[in-house]
Formats: structure tokens, sequence, C-alpha cells
């Protein structure tokens, strides 16, 4: 009988690719993916800890899988990802149930990893760090029909800015050989992909030791010269990595997307040396502003937390300026939470939780004004559509502007991952509606 899987995603990107890694090399084991975990023999929860909040999430799902098992002890329960790389064995101890304890770092092993389990029901913990990053196997079809995909190109960050515990749980920077990127990269186009993010936790210090010392300007040159791509796209970016010739990517290499992911954290300098982040407020303002020259069309979106600790009103006001002033595309915002084993968990004058969840709130409202009004700004417009599906309730299609806004789109005629020209109608908070401009 088949042997089926179910992996269940939460947190970044990183981890959708690493999820689809692990399941190209257990499809190639010879398992069967389904999507629901009730009728699995094997499930792996791929975990984040980037936050207090993901982490939790995890720990939750790990309890109500802990119950499944119970029903059917046969099943094979594993913690992969961050929070298997930070709590290790200990993991184990606390919950009983489960079989496979695996680091981020680790998982190009799975298909041994799986043999022992298979075989005699050991118990395994694998989080080795100073493993290189995993070659990619690829499984032929896994990608048909999906327009878009995710790309590892490196693994790892060697920042440490002093909230994070990203360092510590997928090790130092490694970046992959170009070759193999551009390998990968062309599957995926052969597969029909016609959309690639890059990814990697700091891509602007992607340096390939292989290819005579190639950066990431040169690898994106590289990569978007492939037949068949029509759109590149690459996160995270670190401020204190964007040189001149990377901005300038964005005038000469024509299938790169006009959006940005660009952090900045906070908005006071007081709270960036803090965070160690290596850029001060006048600097970030200097690059959005720089890479609006270039590319005026350029969508730019961030991150940013609030009460971080020794964070005074007046710092908050700063970063409430700092929003003003960029007029973000879109925002991911959040309350800073401690993490275990960072420089800042060590550091007084933590903020109120009170206090954390009334700044979010302020700076999420003035956000909202800023989105909606950029969106609003749509109404009217044509924009081009990478059609990725059917929309959520079914009655429209659905994809992304080259901008990254999403758009919900009626159309008669219109398949799936195929351009199409779209007349705006509405500019909401979250996406755009329209409809497909028919052609002559
Ligand atoms: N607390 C709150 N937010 C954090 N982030 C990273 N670490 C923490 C933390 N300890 C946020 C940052 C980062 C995003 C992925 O998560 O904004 O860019
Ligand atoms: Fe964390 Fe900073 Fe590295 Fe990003 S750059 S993963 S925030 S340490």
């Amino acid at each position: 009988m088949t042997r089926t899987f179910y992996i269940k995603t939460m947190g970044c990107q990183m981890n959708e690719y690493d999820s689809d890694f692990l399941a190209q090399s257990m499809i190639q084991y010879g398992l069967f993916p389904v999507d629901d975990p009730n009728h699995a023999d094997i499930v792996l929860i791929n975990t984040c800890i980037v936050r207090a909040k993901p982490e939790q999430k995890a720990l939750s799902f790990l309890g109500r899988m802990n119950a499944v098992k119970k029903r059917n002890p046969a099943l094979i329960l594993g913690i992969v990802g961050c929070l298997a790389q930070k709590e290790g064995a200990n993991l184990m101890k606390r919950f009983p149930q489960l079989d496979l304890v695996m680091g981020p770092r680790e998982l190009a092993g799975i298909h041994e990893i799986l043999k022992p389990l298979d075989s005699d029901r050991k118990k395994i913990v694998a989080t080795k760090l100073d493993c290189g990053p995993a070659p990619r196997v690829h499984t032929p079809g896994y990608f048909a029909g999906r327009p878009t995909a995710h790309l590892c190109i490196m693994e790892g960050c060697n920042n440490f800015c002093s909230y994070c515990i990203v360092p510590h749980v997928r090790g130092r920077e490694v970046s992959r050989p170009s070759v193999e990127i551009l390998e990968e990269a062309k599957a995926l186009i052969s597969e029909g992909v016609r959309d690639i993010t890059l990814l990697g936790q700091n891509v602007n210090s992607y340096l390939s030791k292989e290819n005579k010392g190639l950066n990431f300007p040169s690898l994106l040159c590289k990569i978007s010269r492939l037949e068949g791509l029509w759109r590149l796209r690459f996160t995270t970016s670190h401020p204190k990595d964007m040189s001149e010739e990377m901005i300038q990517c964005f005038r000469e290499i024509p299938n790169l997307c006009p959006h940005l992911h660009l952090p900045f954290q906070s908005g006071s300098n007081r709270i960036l040396k803090a965070m160690k982040r290596g850029y001060t407020r006048e600097k970030y303002l200097e690059l959005t502003t720089r890479l609006r020259e270039v590319r005026p069309e350029i969508a730019i979106t961030s991150d940013v937390m609030v009460g971080f600790p020794g964070e005074s009103d007046k710092d908050f006001q700063q970063t409430l300026d700092l929003i003003s002033q960029v007029k973000f595309d879109s925002l991911f915002s959040f309350k800073y939470s401690d993490r275990k084993g960072t420089v800042a968990e060590k550091l007084p004058a933590k903020i109120d939780e009170m206090e954390k969840t009334s700044r979010l709130s302020i700076l999420q409202g003035l956000q909202r004004e800023i989105t909606l009004k950029k969106n609003k700004a749509f109404e009217g417009r044509e924009v081009e559509v990478l059609i990725e599906g059917k929309s959520k309730k079914g009655d429209m299609l659905t994809g992304r502007t080259p901008s990254n806004k999403n758009v919900n789109f009626i159309s008669d005629n219109n398949c799936f991952n195929s351009l199409a020209k779209v007349l705006i109608k509405d500019g909401l908070l979250n996406s755009l509606r329209g409809e497909a401009v028919k052609n002559e």
C-alpha cells in the first residue's frame, strides 16, 4: 500500500521553500502527499520561532498532532525547522509522541533519516548546524501548474541583530554555488514557473565562492537572462548591504520586478544602534529616495517592530515619522518579543505589553491610511497580472502585479499561468479589484 505524508508549514518563505524540498524528497522516497494529517502515515511540522507568537502556534499544532498520534500509534510524527533546532532533544522529552526532531540544516538527509525511522522506529534528533546548504533534489512535475516559486540562494545569517534568533537556529551564512542555483532556476522554468523569488536571510551579501566571487547583482543578471523567466524577485535585503550596484539592477534588469522588501525595524537611531542594525534612519531614507529615482514605480515594503527594550515615546514617534516620510506600500509590524539567547533578551527597560499593543495599533492605523491611499491611486489604471488561480471566494481570478499587489478580477477568457491586462476598479486595503481588458 502507498504510504502518505503531510507537511504543515508555518512561518516565512524560507520555510515554504524547505517544505517544498522535503515534499520532493519524500515523493522520491516513494511516499504520496495528502492534505489531511489524519490520513497521513508521516506528519512533519515545519516550525518558525522568530517571534513568540509563531512559536506558540507551532507548539499548539504539535499538541493537536499528539492527539492524532494517540489514536494512531503507527504515525511517524516529526518537528522540523527552527523550533527543532532550538530545542533539540528537549522536545523529545517534553513530547514523548515525537519520533523526529530535525533542524533546517539537516533537511538534505531526510532519506537517511526516514530509513531507520521506518525500519526499527528509533527516535532521531538531527540538529547539526555546520553542514552546508543541502544539495536540492528536484522531482520532475512537482511545480507543474504553479506559475510562481521560491529559490533559496543562501542559508543562515551573520548579522546577529540583537533581537533575532535566526543566526542561532539557521547558522552562519553560506551561499549556494551559482551553477546549482542556475540549474534549479532552469528546472523551475521548464515546468512552467514564470515568477521566481530568490530567498536568503540577507541576499545582498550573497557571494559564490566557486564562481570567482560572483556577487548578488551579477547572480541576478545571470538568472534574469534565462529564457522563459518573466519575473524575478528577491527577499530579504538588509539596508546596510544595499549597494549602488544593487540599486542600479532595478534600472538595468527589465524583468527584475519593481518591488523591494527592505526591513527598517525602527525609525530611531538610538534603537537601531541597540538593535545592532548597522545603519541610521538618514541612510534608510536616502536608500528609499535613491530607489525611487532609479525605478519610480517601485513598491517598497518593510518590517518594523514596536516596544524594543528602552524604546521611548520619542523613539516611537520617530518610527511613525519615518513611516509617514517613506509611505510604504505595505508593512509587516510586530510587537517585540524576547527570544532566549539573544542580546536583547538581557537588555533592561522592557516595555509593558499594554504599551506595545497601543503603539502597534497606532502604527497600524497610520499604515492602513497610507496603503489604502496608494491602492486607491490604482483605480482607473491598467496593470499586468500573472494569473495564479481562482480568488478565495472562487468567483474571480487572482494573481499579482509586478509590484506584488494582489489583484482579484473578473474575466471570461483568461487561463491560469498566463498574463492578463486588468483595469482596476477598486483599490482596497489588501488587494486591488478589477476587470480583464478584452483583447481586440
Ligand atoms: N520580536 C519581534 N519581532 C521580531 N522580528 C524578528 N525578531 C523579532 C523579535 N524578537 C521581526 C523583524 C523581522 C521579522 C521577520 O520579524 O521585524 O524582520
Ligand atoms: Fe535576523 Fe538581522 Fe539576520 Fe535578519 S539580518 S535574519 S533580522 S539577524
